[in-house]
């Protein structure tokens, strides 16, 4: 059965306190909004992102990185089923599944959502909510059930009686439902609530009057719907994700000297007996091979594509390059948009001067298989050295190096006698 999605991400994020929409702040580098539309990218066949505050930044983002999805405008925002009900014109003849998720909750995964839909379609169920247990249950809806332990309503906490708000059950705010049962539901939704708002919530109730199969799936991680609020929120996700990230990849094989002051986007892959050395800071979409040595203290910003058996050492960033096997960039440098081959090495302190701030271009640099650069250099792009080739040390390279010259620009180095033992006679 045909899956589509409809994300919430016009509200405003107040407590983020920010002139950036909540959904653009980044966790490695990506938008909270990447992270929802990355797990359903494999579930659905469309989605639509509903946008309303700031709804410019977000429309361009979506429309930037997410063919398969468009951007509905909710303006103004009257709530979450209000939000819903945008995009019932673009879903008026549909008859299949549609995923309900908030853009804020950038934590749940693909394998729960799949189990979500797969417990939605074997229960034969019309709405299913996705609902977990937290011992605070503070600012969450409520999942209030019958006698019989059936699902009933949820109640927000503004309207929970003082009896329904021990209730520790919530509502994660994700939803499965068959659309053609449920859509008549958001033009009779009602907002005479603590909020004045339309809540999506309702929709349960609604299902019940209609004697639909409506039930709730519990998820046992609670950590996967963390929804960001705050930037004190914000940090916590980027910890719980970083854990499963390392935990993920010291089970595949790879060794983390020091979890607590590593950084590693999830976006990462790293491949066996590659050991990543403490405070090193992995950002952005990468691809390291098997037994290379990363850090201490490395800053890959994305775009780094490194084969296998490669040092990347101690305070050396490295931009959208690709590194071939057996080549050493040891200490101090930096590497952006450079292709370098194999049995490279990469002097101290070596900088590839990419980028022209007159006129804001970034250019390539290629090193090619064998290449030496001596410490202290500077290869201003575009640039090539060609294989073989070496560089003197504290050269500024200009120019594109033939296969196995020497390029050195240097004045030669002057030798005074005894100077410093005269200097000293004359104090
Ligand atoms: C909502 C749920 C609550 C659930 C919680 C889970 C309702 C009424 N309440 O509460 O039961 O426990 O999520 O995190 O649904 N949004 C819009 N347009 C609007 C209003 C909101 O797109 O008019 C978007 C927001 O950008 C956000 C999402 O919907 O991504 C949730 O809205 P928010 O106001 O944060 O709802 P909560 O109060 O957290
Ligand atoms: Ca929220």
């Amino acid at each position: 059965m045909e899956i589509k999605s409809i994300i919430l991400a016009a509200g405003k994020g107040t407590r983020m306190k920010s002139e950036t929409p909540k959904v653009l702040h980044e966790i490695y580098g990506k938008p909270l909004l990447g992270y929802v539309l990355d797990n359903v990218k494999n579930i659905t066949s469309e989605n639509f992102v509903i946008v309303g505050h700031h709804a410019q930044e977000v429309e361009t983002y979506v429309e930037k990185n997410y063919s398969d999805a468009k951007t509905i405008l909710q303006s103004p925002q009257l709530g979450t089923g209000h939000a819903v009900s945008m995009a019932c014109p673009y879903l008026k003849d549909y008859t299949g599944l549609v995923l309900i998720l908030c853009g804020d909750t950038p934590l749940i995964t693909e394998e729960t959502l799949s189990k979500f839909v797969d417990f939605h379609k074997n229960s034969n169920s019309d709405l299913t909510v996705m609902s977990t247990i937290f011992d605070n249950p503070t600012n969450y809806g409520r999942i209030i059930r019958d006698a019989d332990n059936t699902l009933k309503c949820i109640v927000e906490e503004k309207d929970a009686t003082p009896e329904q708000k021990k209730v520790k059950e919530v509502n994660a705010g994700i939803y499965c439902l068959d659309w053609g049962k449920i859509k008549n539901a958001f033009s009779e939704l009602k907002s005479n609530n603590a909020q004045g708002e339309y809540y999506l919530t309702d929709i349960i109730e609604w299902g019940k009057k209609h004697s639909l199969n409506v039930n709730a799936f519990i998820l046992e991680n609670n950590e996967e719907i963390y929804g960001i609020n705050s930037r004190i929120n914000l940090a916590e996700a980027t910890k719980i994700l970083t854990k499963r990230v390392l935990n993920n990849l010291m089970l595949n094989g790879v060794t983390i000297v020091d979890p607590d002051s590593t950084w590693i986007s999830a976006d990462t892959e790293i491949g066996q007996d590659t050991i990543i050395y403490p405070s090193t800071y992995i950002e952005g979409k990468n691809k390291i091979g098997k037994n290379c040595k990363i850090g201490p203290c490395a800053h890959l910003r994305g775009g780094v594509e490194i084969q296998d058996n490669i040092k990347i050492g101690n305070f050396v960033e490295v931009k959208k390059s690709v590194i071939k096997s057996n080549t050493n960039v040891g200490h101090l440098s930096y590497i952006g948009d450079s292709e370098l081959g194999s049995h490279v090495n990469i002097g101290a302190g070596t900088i590839t001067a990419n980028y022209n701030p007159l006129n804001k271009v970034k250019s390539k640099t290629i090193l090619e298989d064998g290449v030496k650069i001596g410490s202290n250099t500077v290869l201003v792009a575009p640039v090539k050295v060609e294989e073989g080739a070496n560089i003197g040390a504290g050269t500024v390279v200009t120019k594109n190096v033939p296969s196995w010259a020497l390029g050195i620009t240097r004045s030669p180095l002057k030798i005074f006698e005894n100077w410093v033992k005269d200097k000293l006679k004359q104090l």
